[in-house]
């Protein structure tokens, strides 16, 4: 066999892989669709940034509002338009999502890279070890040990049960999703004897949070509960909670995560009235006190307000994977609209949420939830 057969092949697939990129990059900036790193769109991403920042410079808290929201919150159903949140965003194809988030957890919520912004940007890891980095963080909030049973409310593509199994072989897990694209690369996860999450530990339940606590209530069954990226879906935050005391016994943690801001936004409480609705129906961004407020029969027993930047480089990582591999997307998985969709959702979480005040207007919430009774 000669060697170089092989060799050479290899490297004229990738001449072929990157001129086609480079002609599809060209052929979508015609269009006006400029790809992550280029001039134009670093120039229109700095200066929405700071747009931002001087608006919300001017803005003062008011806090006064706070309850207001949350009574009017608590009259509502759990969550609002998941229907059309799986169809319009979490049932996109699996392809799309292949070729943005880490290989190895496939997680769709924020990383952890530091404690402020200058932090963040000094920490070389790589998305993938800040994803872990972020999972280590939230199973030291909560206390974890190793063996409990757990509930994942909103586990997207496993991606806690990858980190939980390849260290906690004792866990049990229950995890939900209403995504069928989810659920379906979950199972077949766990069918491959490669992966950690082959485990029989693991049950894996297509449905809301709130049809699963109808159909099969989960009294004190669990000691702990985990929730990344899912609470943003909530619209009556008192249901969420009130349900999540139900499922823990006496004495379990809930660890919950999601994307907040300092000040009281009240526009952010419609969907439909902000871009939030153009990606996540029903979608909501609530303030980083609310959450507090809600806890009922439930003690808060910490809460971390995660700065901004952290969100802001895992956009990053995420939106230079989608261009990195923009030939397998477009036109095949992607025509241009939905490109230019993708890349208009990366560039405005960035510019608009994360990036304006060094990450300190908008980041996660962390918070810890302990079942008294
Ligand atoms: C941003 S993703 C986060 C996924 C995962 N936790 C992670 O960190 O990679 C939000 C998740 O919440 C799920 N979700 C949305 N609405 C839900 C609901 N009403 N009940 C349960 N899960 C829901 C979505 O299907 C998705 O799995």
């Amino acid at each position: 066999m000669n060697p170089k057969i092989p060799y050479e092949s290899a490297a004229l697939r990738n001449a072929t892989r990157a001129s086609d990129a480079a002609r599809i990059r060209e052929q979508l900036a015609d269009a006006g669709i400029h790809a992550w790193g280029s001039d134009e769109l670093l120039r229109y991403e700095r200066n929405l940034t700071r747009y931002f920042s001087r608006e919300y410079r001017n803005l003062t808290a008011n806090n006064a509002q706070l309850d207001e929201l949350r009574q009017s919150s608590a009259t509502l159903p759990m969550a609002q338009q998941t229907e059309r949140l799986m169809d319009e965003h979490y049932d996109e194809p699996l392809a799309l999502f292949e070729r943005f988030l880490d290989r190895r957890y496939m997680a769709y919520t924020m990383a952890w890279f530091g404690d402020d912004a200058g932090a963040c940007r000094n920490n070389p890891v790589s998305l993938e070890q800040a994803q872990s980095d972020k999972f280590a963080l939230a199973a030291e909030r909560i206390g974890l040990c190793g063996n409990e049973r757990i509930l994942n409310i909103g586990c997207g593509f496993g991606s806690l049960e990858t980190w939980l199994f390849e260290r906690y072989p004792d866990v049990q897990v229950v995890s939900i999703t209403p995504s069928k694209v989810q659920a379906a690369y979950i199972r077949e996860c766990m069918a491959d004897p490669e992966h950690p999450i082959r485990s029989d530990r693991l049950r894996v339940v297509e449905k809301t949070f709130e049809q699963m606590m109808a159909e099969e209530p989960a009294a004190g069954q669990f000691d702990l509960v985990f929730s990344f990226g899912m609470f943003e879906h909530v619209a009556n935050l008192d249901a969420a909670l009130s349900d999540i005391h139900d499922c823990l016994r006496p004495g379990g943690r809930c660890f919950i995560d999601l994307i907040v801001s300092k000040p009281v936004f009240l526009q952010h409480m419609d969907a439909d009235r902000t871009l939030i609705g153009r990606y996540f129906p029903g979608g909501r961004v609530w303030p980083y006190d609310a959450l507090p407020l809600a806890a009922g029969k439930l003690e808060v027993t910490g809460r971390w307000f995660l700065n901004g930047t952290n969100y802001w480089l895992t956009l990053d990582h995420w939106h230079r994977n989608f261009w990195e591999n923009i030939e397998a997307l477009h036109p095949a998985v992607l025509d241009a609209p939905a490109v230019k969709h993708w890349n208009d959702y990366f560039v405005l979480c960035k510019a608009v949420l994360f990036g304006p005040l060094d990450g300190d207007t908008y980041g996660d919430g962390y918070y810890v939830f302990r079942r008294r009774d």
